[in-house]
């Protein structure tokens, strides 16, 4: 058995019998998974605060207490660095050094991290992950609006968010383009998909006998990365702290060694400066005076437009007209990654795609590598006839619930409404019966990794709870090709 599922609790493993159940249930582990100012993704295998889990974790959140949602974001960008990276790890202190590696103490950010601006009263690591916070801030606003003015929560984040985005435009943009690098696998959050193996091939690893995993004492091995990736990671990892965390042009010999243009990554940053303008939006209404973001985009208007420019340099830098479908540019080698992989499908979210890229990224999710609406249940995270597909490990092929509630929402965007709502009861009924997996089979849903999972169980409450969108879609009542706008999507 999965050890890290004897933590959990028997509600969470028990098929749920209806969507009132299943309600109950996912508010259950959010409950069981909250610290009292943030929630872990899982108590057993992530026991802190994580980046982007946050954000999707406060997207379901906000349906149950929107002032609990409100701080799980407050917590995770009071620990922005100085720079401003928001880190992708926040951690407890209270939870011992060896329940995750790499600790604080691999991390090093009160020292290593100094001149970057991390900050003192708090330990975080030094790398980042997917910029999804500005949509969460939006989607959380939008819960309570009087709540959000009376705690002036916007105005609070706003210039963390703009300074986030900054960070990522400029110190982030190594090839020159304008999009954002990343410069660890971890940071892009699909861990050890093969989409790295190529870039990851130049990283001598770490001897193993120089650090412990923790994670083997929670995960099953076969549901992990390998150890010979892990000691890739920590070798980039221990790289960049001694650098001290410094961004722009590698030394000589380090070869630059891990530096990649992501779909997905890049696709989450457009899509959180369009939110981020219709915050700016919202706090011009409530202030009735304009809101810069200290200098470099002047306003909602001009985020929008930064936000349409961005996409076509994304189609420009990263689309294959050939697989029809987007692929990560290795920087280092100068050329795409030849892998198909769902980070290629994420770009279905931004409402400026061209139409027929837009057309052709559904074609390419209904077709034989990701199998959406058969043979998949829900789509893999890795192309179902590729090389190095494999069905249980990680994001080598299992499917995961954010990556499908991402793409749910690009196709209603597209207009491909009754599919969309198709997949979002095959979330449900998976979510269900695998006890708010981490990630599960493609094929079957049967879960793998972690049980009780803080995104799983938090994006199945958005999707229970903002039903009466998706109950109309399912009845075609917009009409099944009828797209909907950026808008109404994130309404
Ligand atoms: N996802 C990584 C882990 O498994 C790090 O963020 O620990």
């Amino acid at each position: 058995m999965d050890r890290s599922t004897a933590a959990v609790r028997p509600h969470a493993r028990r098929a749920c019998r209806g969507r009132q159940e299943l309600r109950e249930r996912a508010a259950e582990v959010l409950w069981a998974n909250w610290t009292g100012t943030s929630t872990v993704p899982s108590r057993a295998l992530y026991p802190h605060q994580w980046s982007w889990d946050s954000a999707f974790i406060a997207i379901g959140l906000r349906h149950l207490s929107p002032l609990r949602a409100q701080l799980e974001l407050e917590t995770l960008l009071a620990a922005q660095w100085g720079d401003g990276r928001v880190p992708h790890i926040v951690f407890n202190d209270a939870v011992p050094l060896d329940a995750y590696f790499p600790s604080p103490d691999f991390w090093r950010s009160t020292t290593a991290g100094r001149r970057a601006g991390a900050p003192g009263g708090v330990q975080t690591s030094g790398i980042v992950q997917p910029p999804v916070h500005a949509l969460a801030a939006w989607l959380v606003h939008r819960a309570d609006p009087g709540l959000s003015r009376a705690r002036s929560f916007l105005a609070r984040l706003h210039p963390r968010l703009a300074a986030w985005h900054r960070y990522l435009l400029h110190a982030r943009d190594a090839g020159g383009a304008g999009l954002a690098a990343v410069v660890h696998p971890w940071e892009q959050g699909m861990d050890n998909s093969p989409c790295w193996d190529g870039p990851l091939s130049r990283v001598e690893p770490a001897p193993p006998g120089t650090f412990r995993r923790a994670d083997l004492d929670h995960g099953a091995r076969d549901d992990r990365p390998t150890d010979r990736d892990y000691g890739r990671y920590v070798r980039l990892a221990a790289d960049y702290r001694d650098r001290r965390y410094a961004d722009g042009a590698p030394p000589a010999g380090d070869g630059g060694a891990f530096r990649v243009e992501d779909p997905a990554f890049n696709a989450l940053l457009i899509a959180s400066e369009y939110a981020l303008a219709r915050i700016e939006d919202a706090i011009e209404a409530d202030t009735e005076s304009g809101v810069t973001d200290g200098g470099a985009v002047a306003g909602p208007a001009a985020r929008r437009a930064r936000a349409d420019a961005l996409t076509r340099t994304l189609v420009d830098r990263l689309w294959d007209p050939g697989r029809r479908l987007f692929l990560c540019r290795d920087l280092s080698a100068g050329r795409l990654v030849p892998e198909r992989a769902v980070t290629g499908l994420i770009p279905l979210l931004l409402p400026a795609l061209p139409p027929d890229v837009a057309a052709a990224l559904v074609r390419t999710a209904r077709g034989p590598h990701f199998g959406l609406g058969g043979p998949a249940r829900l789509v893999p995270s890795y192309d179902l006839t590729g090389p190095a597909f494999e069905r249980h490990r990680y994001w080598r092929g299992p499917a995961w619930f954010n990556t499908n509630w991402l793409l749910a929402h690009g196709l209603r965007l597209h207009g491909e409404r009754v599919r969309a709502a198709r997949l979002r009861e095959e979330l449900l009924d998976v979510a269900a019966t695998s006890g708010f997996a981490e990630y599960v089979d493609p094929y079957t849903g049967r879960g793998r990794g972690a049980r009780g999972f803080g995104w799983t169980a938090a994006l199945t409450l958005d999707l229970l709870l903002d039903g009466r969108a998706w109950a109309r879609d399912a009845a075609g009542a917009h009409g099944e090709r009828g797209g909907l706008s950026e808008g109404e999507v994130w309404a």
